[in-house]
């Protein structure tokens, strides 16, 4: 069954890996040097897995999906550049290889972000619609910018770079990774179901098990970065698995994990493969997905 679907995601990933390709071709400038090396340079592209994931899992064909799940993959590498300058976390890399302003220059990499985030909206723009769309593609487009914008992980970005490492409640942890990152996860998890016309309740279900999908990526990161930090003695950014401990952090990835699970149950969407993410993400899994 898992070797089903990871050669699905090896597809998919494979599909992916092409269309972005794509997007990112036919002009030869810095700027689209540096966002085809911030882009093309690896990443477990989870987001766009799983909007496709859920898009087909309600009947929606690749075809369809796959701009949209371009979209989220350049959004969040926009987000990935700027978080990396040294205005934000200042670091020297990124997939294990210098990060775009160390490679290109902060202004070039200020630059690839920007065009990455208005290249996501035009690919959204010119996508085709849905069948019988009924405003579905504006709305996905919305609902992306929403996650993306300044109520969403720009908003989390704020949080996180103002937050105290050594002073900082669970609480206020939650809504800043909520913000930070579940948002996208959320939406990616989102997007694919309204493309493809799927029931207000499982659009529901879906937010809930994103939501609780995307806390638990976080904290897993955390968790990761917590070894390296100690290995490295690198500068600490708010880590919930710090402040808690290693223990009780496992714990709580646990616990957004069932949840996770939960709200695919209880909005009875019964798919392997959604169930698949929430697997990957159990502590003791390489995080590889
Ligand atoms: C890294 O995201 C930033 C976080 C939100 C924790 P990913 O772990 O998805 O990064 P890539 O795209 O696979 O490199
Ligand atoms: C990455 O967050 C950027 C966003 C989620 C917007 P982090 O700063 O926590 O992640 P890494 O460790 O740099 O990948
Ligand atoms: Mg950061
Ligand atoms: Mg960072």
């Amino acid at each position: 069954m898992n070797i089903d679907l990871e050669s699905y995601l090896d597809r998919k990933r494979k599909r992916l890996e092409k269309a972005l390709d794509y997007y990112l071709s036919g002009e030869d400038s810095p700027v689209f040097e540096a966002m085809r090396y911030a882009v093309l340079g690896g990443g477990k592209r989870f987001r766009p897995l799983l909007l496709l994931a859920s898009g087909e899992h309600f009947g929606a064909t690749e075809e369809l999906l796959l701009p949209y799940a371009c979209a989220v993959e350049l959004i969040h590498n926009y987000s990935l550049i700027h978080d990396d300058l040294p205005s934000m976390d200042d670091d020297d890399f990124r997939r294990g290889r210098p990060s775009c302003h160390k490679k290109f220059g902060e202004a070039l990499a200020l630059l690839a972000g920007d065009g990455l985030l208005t290249l996501a909206f035009e690919i959204m723009a010119a996508a085709p619609a849905p069948a019988n769309d009924q405003g579905l593609k504006a709305r996905v487009a919305a609902e992306m910018a929403m996650a993306a914008g300044p109520r969403g992980m720009i908003a989390g970005q704020w949080l996180d770079i103002n937050s105290n490492p050594d002073n900082l409640d669970p609480a206020a942890y939650q809504e800043m990774a909520a913000r930070k990152t579940a948002g996208l996860i959320r939406v990616s998890a989102v997007s694919g179901a309204r493309l493809a016309g799927a029931p207000e309740a499982a659009i529901q279900g879906l937010e809930k098990f994103g939501l609780y999908l995307g806390l638990a990526f976080q904290l897993r990161d955390d968790l990761q970065d917590l070894g390296q930090d100690q290995a490295t003695g690198k500068a600490i950014r708010p880590n919930l698995a710090r402040i808690l401990g290693r223990s009780t952090s496992l714990e709580l990835l646990e616990t957004w994990l069932e949840r996770a699970q939960q709200a695919l149950e209880e909005s009875h969407i019964n798919s392997d493969i959604l169930s698949f993410f929430i697997r990957h993400l159990q502590p003791g899994r390489e995080n590889s997905t």
